[in-house]
């Protein structure tokens, strides 16, 4: 998914600075004064607005302030994973953070997101499902079925939304990566966690979650996702929509006609009758190669505009959710550090939780967006 500082990511600097100049939505980067919350806008065009927020997020009083005025909906960043909820054999659950997170959800009146059921990658699977020796098919589907009924019994339909599998297509490859149930079942894992989620959750919006992306280097990663999207129609698996992560900006190369071939991408996605949703957004400025705040800040939003204004195109875009509203917290700190060693800032809300030029990017794509 990253790429590194290379001389062709300087040259697409170059484009990014002059598609900066050629965009006039963005010619006045100063923070704006926060008239009206991003969940206001959003909702004025029939979309919603949120962030992924974890304990540790929780515990700041600033972070939750924030929260609870700018979103209508949130995502626990690590705290519904099978590492954090069912890590110490088949019959132990830990709902205990999650929960916290839920009933922070629910007093301030904020829709919760699930994720996820089932990150299908060996290394974010628990030890005991990883070295488990299925005897059978039947128990390895049993085992499965019986870890979303537990989920969805304790859950039920108090969240509103699933991403049932999360990132199971290589992105080298296109391939259907291997984990701990396929190397079983197949190609029914995935067949069997959609079908057991609906099964005990029939509401439930249910969602495929991967971070194919607008970059060039993604073309393999959004072939993969269209075959497996297709085979899912094919088979009759039960999905809604597709949860589109959005963590961009790796290689700014904005001006090599990703946009077109992103395009190409979602036109096929929605012609499957599948809903898209904006899962992980935000924009690293890992590889921006100037360590001068206002411009990095003006190409953060830039971007950003360019790539929700694509999105908010497809009126089966619902739901916009970044991956952390500040640069504090944000998980791109510890997994992009830059070069120059100046932290990071990829998210709407600087370290001391004050609003960047990204905030207003994202405000005016929601006036822009047309109405669902
Ligand atoms: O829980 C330990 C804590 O005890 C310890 O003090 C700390 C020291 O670094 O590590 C803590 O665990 C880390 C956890 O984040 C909480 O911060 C894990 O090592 C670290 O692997 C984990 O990373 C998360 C990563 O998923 C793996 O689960 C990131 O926070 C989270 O932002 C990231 O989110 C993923 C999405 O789920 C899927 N899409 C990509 C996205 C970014 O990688």
């Amino acid at each position: 998914m990253k790429q590194s500082l290379t001389r062709r990511n300087a040259l697409c600097f170059g484009a990014a600075t002059s598609a900066l100049t050629a965009l006039p939505a963005l010619a006045d980067t100063t923070p704006s004064s926060m008239a009206l919350p991003l969940k206001d806008l959003a909702a004025a065009k029939g979309l919603r607005f949120g962030t992924a927020i974890g304990m540790r997020m929780l515990a700041d009083p600033r972070v939750r302030e924030l929260t609870i005025r700018e979103c209508n909906i949130i995502v626990p960043e690590n705290e519904l994973k099978l590492y954090v909820t069912h890590n110490n054999g088949p019959t132990e659950y830990n709902f205990k953070p999650a929960d916290e997170l839920l009933a922070f959800a629910e007093t301030n009146h904020m829709a919760m997101r699930g994720h996820n059921l089932f990150w299908a990658r060996d290394e974010y699977t628990p030890k005991w499902l990883k070295e488990y020796k299925f005897s059978s098919k039947a128990e390895a589907e049993k085992l499965l079925r019986d870890y979303i009924a537990a989920v969805a019994q304790h859950y039920g339909e108090r969240l509103t939304s699933w991403d049932v599998v999360n990132e199971t297509i290589d992105p080298k490859s296109g391939e259907v990566r291997e984990n701990a149930f396929s190397r079983v079942l197949g190609m029914d894992t995935l067949r069997i966690a959609f079908e057991a989620a609906r099964e005990h959750m029939p509401k439930m919006q249910l969602v495929y979650n991967d971070y194919m992306s607008w970059e060039a280097g993604n073309e393999n990663h959004r072939k993969g996702v269209l075959k497996l999207l297709h085979w899912f129609r094919d088979n009759k698996v039960p999905i809604d929509a597709l949860g589109v992560q959005s963590h961009i900006g790796n290689g700014f190369d904005l001006m090599a006609g990703q946009v077109n071939q992103w395009k190409d991408f979602l036109d096929e996605v929605v012609s499957l009758d599948l809903d898209l949703l904006i899962t992980e957004f935000d924009v690293d400025d890992q590889t921006i190669p100037t360590s001068d705040i206002d411009k990095r800040d003006a190409i953060v939003a830039t971007v950003g505009r360019l790539y929700l204004d694509q999105m908010f195109s497809y009126t089966q875009t619902k739901d916009v959710l970044c991956w952390g509203m500040d640069d504090k917290y944000s998980w791109l700190q510890g997994f992009t550090p830059r070069k120059d060693g100046l932290p990071l800032r990829p998210t709407p809300f600087d370290a001391d939780f004050k609003p960047k030029p990204l905030y207003d990017a994202i405000a005016a794509a929601f006036k822009s967006a047309p109405e669902r």
